[in-house]
């Protein structure tokens, strides 16, 4: 991005409204597609415009939740009635007047908006010397938006909202608004309140195209090149759609970045999901949250990656990790669970039905067989035998276990935490330790002890 648009724009983004479409308890804008909340899109399209002066038009209910998904950095301005997005506007206005910033308007709610568009928009507003700028999008056939109207010589005269009744058959194509505006502050100030409301109490930001028209004042305007940028959340329905579009563009992009996903039909990679060169993704796996994936990693298939770090060369198969760090040449699975806080280092083997939980594998070590690891930290080159448990709860607090390099934990030890199980040590078959284990030495036993 160019960023030439950048220091001299104020940006509103509009969240106030209820969202009764949603029939949902979650403000909508923080419904999230593909991982990341609504309202998300438009600010990160913004920064992309290097545009970070940023005003968020929120209700009382729903301010909180916003401030703390987006966190500091941003102006926050209650609408205390949703009164119609010029209301919300009419919210910003202290914020905008006196300044001599122009003024980037979005709605809260079009997450599928690519920033070459609104930068186009900003651009043509700034060169042209526009007072009001808007985003189009044509040949639309849609009932829900608001639809441009012009006159002969294609100047856009005023903006009709579908809920007043649409004038148009609705069978034929139509220009649509994107909900995208650009506005000179003077403008703004002289216009903004003569926005009258609708029948039903609402005033539109939509109804400042007619005051400009009224007044003399051409409306500047650019097109979308792609007809999905429009689709707006309303409704779940709409939410699914969105997220359908928003979905393949990014399989698409890392494709294309050099990542094989052998059948994308089945696998779901969130917005902040980073994967490197040549990584395989097998069917029925989700990558969520924040993962970050290496490169020549073969990944599913039917694994769930929440929010983790995975080196390169690392092999997940049908495994679930949260919150996890893998370094590299690395294998968990089939049907293994890393829960948060676990981190193995380079070439750990972790098979099948193993539990990890806030439990550090070093270097070279094995957990081959249905095992519970928590509150652990275990050594390099350490044996986990089959059915080894860590018994870190004691029913009132937690406790943990420390594993020494090169220890060799036989079958279906029960480590009793707190337990320490010295460097080379060894524990037969079935022990229960509830004391420590010395260097090199071998336990045995219920409970065990120390026989040689
Ligand atoms: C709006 C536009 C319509 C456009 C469509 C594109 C108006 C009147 N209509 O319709 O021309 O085609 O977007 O998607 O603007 N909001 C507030 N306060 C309010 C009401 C809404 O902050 O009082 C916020 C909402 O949270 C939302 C945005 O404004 O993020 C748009 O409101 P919404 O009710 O979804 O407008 P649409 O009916 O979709
Ligand atoms: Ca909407």
């Amino acid at each position: 991005m160019t960023g030439i648009i950048g220091n001299q724009w104020t940006g509103v983004i509009l969240a106030a409204g209820r969202g009764s479409r949603m029939k949902s308890r979650l403000p909508k804008v923080l419904h999230q597609v593909c991982g990341r909340e609504l309202i998300k899109y438009p600010v990160e399209l913004m920064h992309q415009l290097e545009i970070n002066n940023i005003i968020i038009v929120v209700s009382p209910e729903n301010i909180a939740a916003i401030q703390q998904t987006l966190g500091d950095g941003f102006e926050y301005v209650v609408q205390y009635d949703p009164k119609g997005t010029g209301d919300a506007l009419e919210r910003a206005m202290p914020m905008i007047l006196g300044g001599d910033h122009q003024v980037l308007v979005m709605n809260g709610d079009v997450p599928l908006l690519r920033s070459q568009s609104v930068e186009k928009l900003c651009l043509s507003h700034s060169n042209k010397l526009a007072l009001m700028s808007l985003l189009t999008v044509s040949d639309v056939i849609e009932q829900e938006l608001g639809i441009i109207h012009r006159d002969i010589e294609g100047r856009i005269t005023h903006i009709l909202e579908a809920a007043d009744g649409p004038d148009f058959e609705s069978d034929s194509f139509l220009e649509a608004n994107v909900g995208v505006y650009c506005f000179d502050p003077k403008f703004l100030g002289r216009s903004i309140n003569k926005i009258t409301s609708n029948k039903s109490g609402e005033r539109y930001i939509t109804s400042l195209a007619a005051i400009a028209d009224e007044d003399g004042t051409e409306i500047n305007a650019e097109n979308c090149s792609k007809l999905e940028e429009l689709l707006g959340v309303n409704n779940r329905v709409e939410l699914s759609r969105v997220e359908a579009i928003e979905r393949q563009r990014i399989l698409e992009h890392w494709m294309l970045e050099g990542v094989t996903i052998q059948d994308p039909a089945s696998v779901y990679i969130d917005h902040d999901v980073v994967i490197g060169q040549d990584s395989i993704i097998f069917p029925n796996t989700a990558l969520r949250g924040t993962t970050q994936i290496g490169e020549d990693c073969q990944i599913g298939p039917n694994s769930l990656i929440d929010n983790s770090v995975i080196g390169d060369r690392n092999r997940i198969i049908c495994s679930h990790l949260e919150s996890s760090t893998i370094e590299s040449g690395v294998t968990v699975g089939p049907f293994s669970h890393l829960r948060p806080g676990s981190h193995l280092e380079s070439n750990v083997y972790i098979g099948n039905y193993v539990e990890v939980k806030n439990t550090w594998l070093a270097e070279g070590s094995v957990a081959g067989h249905f095992s519970y690891l928590g509150d652990a930290t275990i050594g390099s080159d350490v044996n986990i035998g089959a059915g080894t448990i860590t018994c870190n709860f004691d029913g009132i607090n937690k406790h943990n276990t420390l594993i020494e390099p090169g220890a060799f934990i036989g079958c279906d030890t029960l480590l009793v935490a707190p337990v320490t199980v010295g460097a080379r040590a060894s524990t037969g078959a079935g022990s229960v330790v509830i004391k420590d284990v010395p260097e090199s030495r071998l336990v045995v036993g219920v409970p065990a002890r120390i026989i040689r």
